[in-house]
């Protein structure tokens, strides 16, 4: 046994000419790898026989046959694809062990690594799924979707005059002239499924903790976002208005799933000194709603951090994102494309 991965061993490193090679090939492959002038190659210094058959039983091009031979790889996916871009044999080996890989992405994924050498595959992938070889708003992608986990940024939107087709009115809300900023809007909705956890949420904290939770605000209609972005940019400038409001389309709280909160009559955007603060953003995630513009994640999620707006994405998953530490962004960077 001992001597069988002795010999092995040999084989991975120095190839079938120098050592014999177990029979892989059919004849019938074979035969097709002589028709392609390339037999002689891979019978004599081929490290990665299974490779070329694996390709041969695919989409196999001669001319990338010492790439073949070079790589130990499990599926023949996005191969070819590599290749052509340019990615390294050590880089191709590195990138097809990821899952997240996005074959729409490669070109992308080229750029970005000749831009950043030091970086690893896995960095460059996560850093390309998040978009961040980007501008903000330069390659918008058009949101059809309404996923609970749905990714709305400066990078997807929502489709002008897009209404959510569940919403429903909540009831715990703020007062005007009595919650600072408190919504104008007549009546405050979410997505049917966020109301009813947010509205268990505000039941518990008030049972649990005698707190009264409050929404400053929930829905805003396409046209709502876009008058308050404006408002914003023509009072303050286009960098504090990117920094603080979504342009229209690409607010989360077009897609009905984000709440602005505070607890009643505590200022919303100082609700980070609140004395309990860590238990409402630790509670919220069991009921559904992740912090979604942590202060650590501001280069991530492209905006400034907002203690204030959660987002819903459903139990089971924001107690997964709170417990990796991850944002939505990075959840769907990270997940298999
Ligand atoms: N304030 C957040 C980013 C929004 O406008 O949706
Ligand atoms: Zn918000």
């Amino acid at each position: 046994m001992k001597k069988i991965l002795t010999l092995c061993a040999i084989f991975m490193l120095v190839g079938c000419k120098d050592v014999g090679c177990e029979a892989i090939l059919s004849n019938e492959e074979k035969n097709t790898l002589k028709e392609y002038g390339v037999l002689d190659y891979v019978e004599d210094d081929c490290k990665n026989q299974r490779t070329v058959q694996k390709m041969l039983h695919d989409d196999f091009n001669k001319d990338y046959i010492k790439s073949y031979c070079a790589l130990n790889i499990k599926s023949t996916d996005h191969v070819n694809d590599l290749i052509v871009a340019g990615f390294s044999d050590k880089e191709i080996t590195a990138l097809l062990k990821l899952d997240n890989l996005d074959e729409e992405r490669i070109t992308r994924y080229k750029a970005y690594t000749d831009a950043n050498t030091e970086k690893t595959m896995k960095d460059i992938v996560l850093a390309v799924n998040l978009d961040m070889d980007e501008e903000a708003y330069e390659n918008i992608q058009i949101i059809d979707d309404e996923s609970l986990d749905v990714l709305i940024s400066k990078h997807y939107g929502l489709a002008e005059g897009y209404i959510p087709s569940d919403l429903v009115d909540i009831t715990s809300v703020c007062q005007q002239g009595v919650d600072y900023s408190c919504s104008t809007m007549d009546k405050q909705q979410l997505r049917k499924e966020a109301a009813a956890d947010y509205e268990a949420f505000a039941s518990y904290a008030k049972e649990k903790k005698g707190y009264d939770i409050v929404s400053i605000a929930s829905y805003r209609s396409y046209d709502y976002q876009k008058n308050l972005y404006n408002y914003w940019l023509n009072e303050k400038g286009q960098e504090y208005a990117d920094t603080y409001y979504a342009r229209p389309g690409h607010s989360e709280h077009n897609g009905g799933l984000a709440i602005d909160i505070s607890v009643s009559e505590f200022p919303f955007n100082e609700l980070d000194t609140f004395e309990d603060y860590e238990w409402i953003v630790e509670t919220m995630k069991d009921y559904g709603f992740i912090l979604r513009y942590p202060e650590d994640k501001v280069d991530l999620t492209g905006y400034g951090a907002e203690s204030w707006h959660f987002r819903y994405v459903g139990k089971k998953l924001a107690k997964e994102l709170y417990a990796d530490g991850l944002t939505l962004d990075e959840y769907h960077a990270l997940e298999a494309r």
